[in-house]
């Protein structure tokens, strides 16, 4: 028998969480984040964020919520993961999404062993397949992988028996990353039905902006996609998306901006004209976040290129929430981790009291 309810008092939520009799108490859960009233997760694998549901998406924010709240009491060790070994398998550059990883795997009180491309023997001519069976034989209990080929995390689950964990697949899915979003919006405005979130830049190419699209509309968010034309295709909206190409028109009415870089690594052909005309018409500079609500706040899921998609000055603002989004990529990492590993090992979820 599992349940988890939540019972209202004035100032805060108290959560009770009864997960195959264990009993929890989270105290001090942010009084304005809604959460699920009950805990869904059975998948070993996380590869993207079309096949979750609401109450999945919403299980791992109540998990993140705990990690939070223990991190912030200073109680950072959670070895929900004692003895593990992760194998973070990083095909592509990264510093935050591979950090964050190795933060969160060694919270859990987890090993983890972190691999680039260019120091394995896939420069030799070793397959994918064969490097994670290896990595298998080695008995990792669980692979964290980036690669650069959109699907590459998906095959790799299909030849490992152990929970796969997509840290960015080409320009298809980031999911972790969209959760961490989510997350954070979450923590400003409570619940995200019908918030209006508009996602500007380079949409065409962005595997963030694709995991966002579908993890916003799921949390009951209004999404508005902007920026030049070539980059935002009208065809999007078959995602459910508004498509914009005025940038006054996409942030007037909007409660969160996020912002995306050129991927200038996926891009084959031009764009644009030059990144100088980019920046002068879709540049977020202080002039133009006064189109912005007051209160609106701004996102990136980093890299940042200041002086091009953003400014300086708005990068490092009071209405920036850009590193609150990094440090919340701990906690939501740490929840993906210990769900999958309970649903592998078919385990009952436990988490922080
Ligand atoms: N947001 C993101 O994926 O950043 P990294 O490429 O540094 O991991």
């Amino acid at each position: 028998m599992q349940f988890f309810y939540i019972s209202r008092c004035p100032f805060q939520f108290a959560v009770h969480i009864s997960v195959f009799g264990a009993r929890h108490l989270i105290k001090c859960v942010p009084a304005r984040l809604h959460m699920s009233t009950s805990l869904t997760w059975n998948r070993k694998d996380l590869i993207g964020i079309d096949p979750l549901s609401r109450e999945e998406v919403e299980t791992i924010f109540t998990a993140a919520t705990a990690f939070k709240h223990a991190m912030e009491a200073d109680d950072k060790k959670q070895p929900y993961l004692d003895g593990c070994t992760i194998v973070n398998l990083f095909l592509e550059p990264s510093t935050r999404t591979r950090l964050a990883f190795e933060v969160a795997a060694s919270r859990l009180g987890a090993d983890i062993i972190t691999m680039t491309g260019n120091a394995s023997s896939l420069t030799k001519g070793e397959t994918l397949r064969d490097t994670a069976q290896n990595i298998a034989a080695l008995k990792a209990d669980m692979i964290i992988m980036r690669h650069s080929a959109s699907g590459a995390p998906n095959y790799l689950s299909k030849v490992v028996d152990i929970p796969v964990i997509n840290a960015g697949d080409g320009s298809h899915s980031h999911p972790t990353q969209a959760l961490l979003d989510s997350f954070t919006l979450l923590e400003k405005f409570g619940r995200l039905d019908g918030k209006k979130i508009t996602i500007l830049g380079d949409i065409l190419f962005s595997r963030v902006a694709r995991s966002n699209i579908i993890c916003l509309q799921k949390l009951g968010a209004r999404v508005t996609i902007a920026g030049p034309s070539t980059l935002v295709p009208k065809a999007f909206e078959a995602m459910g998306v508004k498509v914009c190409h005025d940038f006054r028109e996409a942030l007037e009415d909007a409660d969160a901006v996020m912002l995306l870089r050129i991927q200038h690594e996926r891009q084959s052909s031009t764009h644009f004209p030059s990144l100088g005309e980019y920046t002068s018409m879709f540049g977020l500079n202080k002039e133009r976040v006064k189109w912005l609500k007051p209160d609106a706040i701004i996102m990136h899921p980093g890299p940042i290129n200041r002086g091009v998609e953003i400014d300086s000055e708005v990068a490092d603002s009071d209405q920036s929430v850009i590193l609150q989004q990094v440090t919340n990529g701990i906690v939501v990492r740490m929840a993906v981790l210990h769900l999958c590993r309970c649903a592998y090992k078919n385990q009952p979820i436990d988490l922080p009291a």
